[in-house]
């Protein structure tokens, strides 16, 4: 028994792809039950946030463009127990598991200073435009995607997306398509808004 959520990570894979075939050198840090990705493609595979943290900063260097689109936890259960919680033993109707916050990882890429574009996601339910427009200036990213989580038709779990890239010169809504096509959409854009920077490398 553990808490976590439904991402299948489709939308990081097809991120990934989609920076492949424009020519990057891609690795993909991947939570529990993603899919296999492109051989071509470096993988490693971690089950918690700390595990998460620590793989990001020992593969940030000499990285352009990080993108994080994995649904991290925020908090963590603060003492995992490795044998089962008997309900005989707790004997407590109301039983309470306290939890302690997890490092925030994309922010701390950007503090790192180690990659030339840090770009998030933001997972809302509600005013998600304007939660996410303070996400990006909040954790200091050069970009943000927003998408609809409380929609069952998109976001975690689903085929498809329907996002707003959220970026320093602007917002471009893409409306409900395959995740596949989203990547596409948002690579191209990445390229074009941030055309300056990324030839400099
Ligand atoms: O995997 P799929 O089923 O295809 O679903 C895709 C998705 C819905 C998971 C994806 O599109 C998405 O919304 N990803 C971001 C989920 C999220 O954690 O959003 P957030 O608003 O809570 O976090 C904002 C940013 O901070 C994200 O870039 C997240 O990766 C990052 N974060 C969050 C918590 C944490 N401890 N460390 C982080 O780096």
């Amino acid at each position: 028994r553990y808490i976590s959520n439904h991402s299948s990570g489709l939308q990081g894979l097809s991120i990934a792809n989609a920076a492949l075939a424009r020519g990057a050198k891609v690795s993909v840090i991947a939570g529990p039950r993603v899919p296999e990705s492109n051989s071509s493609i470096k993988r490693l595979n971690v089950t918690t946030a700390l595990e998460m943290h620590d793989a990001v900063h020992q593969h940030l260097d000499g990285v352009d463009v990080f993108i994080g689109v994995a649904a991290v936890a925020d908090y963590r259960v603060e003492a995992i127990k490795d044998k089962k919680i008997k309900r005989a033993e707790t004997q407590d109707p109301n039983m309470s598991l306290r939890l302690v916050e997890n490092p925030d990882i994309i922010a701390s890429v950007v503090a790192s200073k180690s990659a030339g574009l840090v770009i998030g996601f933001a997972a809302e339910t509600h005013n998600s435009l304007e939660y996410a427009r303070s996400k990006r200036q909040r954790k200091g990213l050069d970009a943000i995607i927003v998408n609809d989580v409380s929609d069952h038709d998109i976001g975690f779990n689903s085929q498809d997306n329907e996002v707003t890239f959220i970026h320093p010169n602007g917002e471009t809504r893409y409306p409900r398509q395959s995740k596949g096509q989203i990547a596409e959409h948002l690579l191209d854009e990445i390229i074009s808004v941030f055309s300056k920077q990324l030839d400099k490398k």
